[in-house]
């Protein structure tokens, strides 16, 4: 008889890896990361940095944390380390994540999070005052194509002068499998930094997704047409937090 392999089943696995975390105490090398680039590159983080605890958030987050106000929604909280932290200063912050294992973990740690994305937000959670895009999340706007309505779907949540603080990563670098790569894509018409990957966790995948590195010329360059606004970024290496007001 031949011997066929089998896919992986579509699921949760991001969920699945916070939980797995969760479930172990979140104690460092509780559980990996595992992510898979459509190049076939792998990759494994310790999945503890989505808990880190308030008081070790890297200097950008706590900028953001500090600069956040009003009516704050966490886009893309995970296990809810951001909102946590605001919570924590009495702060008024709504997590939103369309990962169920995501929002069970995140409320199992005191924090209010709601299951929805960013095309698909729950009924009744505008008007924000704040939208946090933190953990590399300014990789939401996903690409030149995407990134026009998703900053479209933001700005139709927001109140008027609303902040968008969000972090990003300078995809240069010497790695040469990721400098092939980023040649590929240019070859391809997307941007460099544009990642086509998917999470792994045992047999299960999530479905391939577009995530975003930039830096800040080009993230400057999406932000031209759309209603937000350039106000200040703060860098440290190759990481920064962009902060970006509703014109
Ligand atoms: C890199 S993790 C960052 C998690 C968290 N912000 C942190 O720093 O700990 C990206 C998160 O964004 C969520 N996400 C993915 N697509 C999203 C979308 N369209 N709208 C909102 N959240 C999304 C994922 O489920 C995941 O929890």
């Amino acid at each position: 008889m031949e011997y066929t392999t089998s896919e992986p089943r579509i699921g949760d696995a991001f969920g699945r890896t916070l939980q797995r975390c969760w479930a172990a105490g979140a104690a460092p090398g509780a559980a990996w990361e595992i992510t898979e680039r459509d190049d076939g590159y792998i990759s494994a983080a310790d999945a503890t940095r989505y808990f880190t605890p308030a008081d070790e958030l890297s200097e950008l987050d706590q900028r953001a944390v500090a600069l956040a106000q009003g009516r704050i929604l966490d886009v893309g909280t995970g296990a809810g380390r951001h909102a946590l932290a605001l919570q924590q200063q009495g702060k008024d912050v709504l997590g939103l994540d369309p990962s169920p294992g995501a929002v069970e973990v995140a409320r199992q740690r005191g924090v209010a999070a709601e299951l929805g994305s960013i095309a698909h937000p729950p009924e009744g959670i505008g008007p924000v005052d704040t939208f946090l895009l933190l953990g590399n999340n300014l990789g939401l706007l996903q690409g030149e194509r995407a990134a026009p309505e998703v900053l479209r779907q933001l700005a139709s949540l927001a109140r008027p002068g609303a902040l968008l603080l969000g972090t990003g990563m300078d995809p240069a670098g010497s790695d040469t499998e990721h400098t092939a790569y980023q040649d590929r894509n240019r070859a391809r018409g997307r941007m460099p930094g544009q990642i086509r990957m998917r999470v792994r966790a045992g047999t299960l995948a999530t479905e391939w997704f577009d995530y975003l590195l930039l830096d800040p010329h080009e993230l400057e360059r999406l932000i031209g047409p759309s209603p937000w606004r350039w106000e200040t970024i703060h860098e440290q290496g190759p990481k920064y937090l962009a902060v970006l007001r509703l014109g």
